[in-house]
């Protein structure tokens, strides 16, 4: 059994990938070619929004909105402390500072109740709040309503993650649609995955998409010599935009609603010995993953081993919360300062969760975790 199954997926659609990646290599274009802008056109369509900018990770589509605002040294950036390093480890790069605040006990997200303290904090460092960068975390989008609403009262610009997230929805407007930029990655492993590194960025502001199509290679201007400001080489790779626009289409046909019948089967027969995830009225989850809430840290430990010993990959995203890793230890910020992330990484594990999960395995996976030994 494995916790996502690439390979499974892979056969569906071998045959239209193998001929994509042909397709490339025939015309040769490996960098920015038509492929490249097919999949921005696609994707942009898809979201709802005017501009994609395809890009080389996740984490570069968080980096080139931060620098296309002039975000640096002196700045400071809202985000959550339980989520994937690269949320906030992009704010300390370009030389600002995360300021972290906690998540909501239900959906694990961001919960912007926390926003006025943060302004307090940063008043009190003398420092200048620019942004905010909500993550929709394990493909659930996180309550924009409620963090826009609170983000122009205090002048912030708003950089949806949704790098776990694509593909999910609140009341039909879709992820990537939410505040003034949105991000996503096309890791392998995420809901919509290449066959190596990638990421987008989404906007309906045509400046700042100008901008930010200029910092992904080299800042370079009309001219490509001509460079005027400073950027990176963060493009996608024509290869694997062919690959993902074959992925693409099974993922918005299909596998979204595969997913989605494995989350509600997964809900329906675990028992309330399990906290399973909450799902919002009016919100979809993409289900980059299925994770539940064990009663102890030492009950997680002997229900994951009882996993591993029957052969279920388990996983634990995130034991600890960024406000407590040694990178972020100058921040300082100490244990007991953001008491629900740090309950939920003690508490917290994840499942298989994949559109190929037969019944059968689904079945194993439940029975194993209802008679788990406490
Ligand atoms: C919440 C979140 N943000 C950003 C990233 C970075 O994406 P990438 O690995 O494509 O750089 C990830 C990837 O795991 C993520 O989970």
């Amino acid at each position: 059994m494995q916790f996502i199954d690439l390979k499974a997926q892979q056969k569906r659609i071998k045959s239209k990938i193998d001929q994509r990646i042909q397709s490339v290599l025939a015309h040769g274009k490996y960098i920015m070619g038509p492929e490249v802008f097919e999949l921005e056109e696609k994707l942009a369509d898809y979201v709802g929004v005017k501009n994609c900018i395809s890009c080389a990770s996740g984490t570069d589509a968080l980096l080139i909105p931060l620098l296309a605002k002039n975000i640096g040294p002196g700045d400071a950036v809202i985000t959550t402390p339980f989520t994937y390093i690269a949320t906030a480890e992009v704010i300390a790069l370009v030389g600002a500072t995360p300021i972290f605040i906690d998540i909501y006990p239900e959906t694990y997200n961001i919960d912007p109740g926390g926003i006025e303290k943060a302004v307090e904090e940063v008043k009190s460092k003398g420092l200048n709040l620019r942004a905010i960068i909500p993550v929709d975390l394990f493909g659930l989008p996180a309550r924009y309503r409620m963090i826009e609403d609170l983000a122009s009262q205090n002048n912030l610009f708003i950089i949806e993650d949704a790098a776990q997230g694509f593909g999910g929805e609140i009341r039909s407007k879709k992820a990537g649609s939410f505040g003034d930029v949105a991000t996503t990655s096309f890791f392998p492993a995420k809901p919509l995955g290449c066959y190596g590194d990638g990421g987008a960025i989404f906007t309906d502001n045509d400046d700042l998409a100008s901008i930010m199509r200029s910092i992904r290679v080299h800042g370079g201007g009309v001219d490509k010599y001509d460079n005027v400001r400073v950027g990176i080489n963060g493009r996608l790779d024509t290869i694997q935009a062919a690959i993902l626009l074959e992925k693409f289409n099974i993922f918005k046909e299909y596998e979204i609603e595969l997913r989605n019948a494995v989350s509600d089967y997964y809900k329906s027969n675990l028992t309330k010995r399990y906290k399973t995830p909450h799902i919002p009225e009016g919100y979809m989850s993409s289900w980059a993953q299925f994770s539940i809430l064990a009663s102890s840290s030492l009950e997680r430990s002997q229900i994951m081993k009882n996993l591993t010993d029957k052969k279920i990959p388990n996983v634990i995203y995130y034991r600890i919360p960024l406000h407590l890793q040694k990178v972020f230890k100058k921040l300082g910020y100490k244990k007991g300062d953001f008491p629900i992330s740090e309950k939920i990484a003690d508490q917290i594990f994840s499942i298989p969760m994949h559109p190929y999960l037969q019944k059968e395995q689904q079945n194993k996976i439940i029975e194993v975790l209802n008679n788990a030994k406490k």
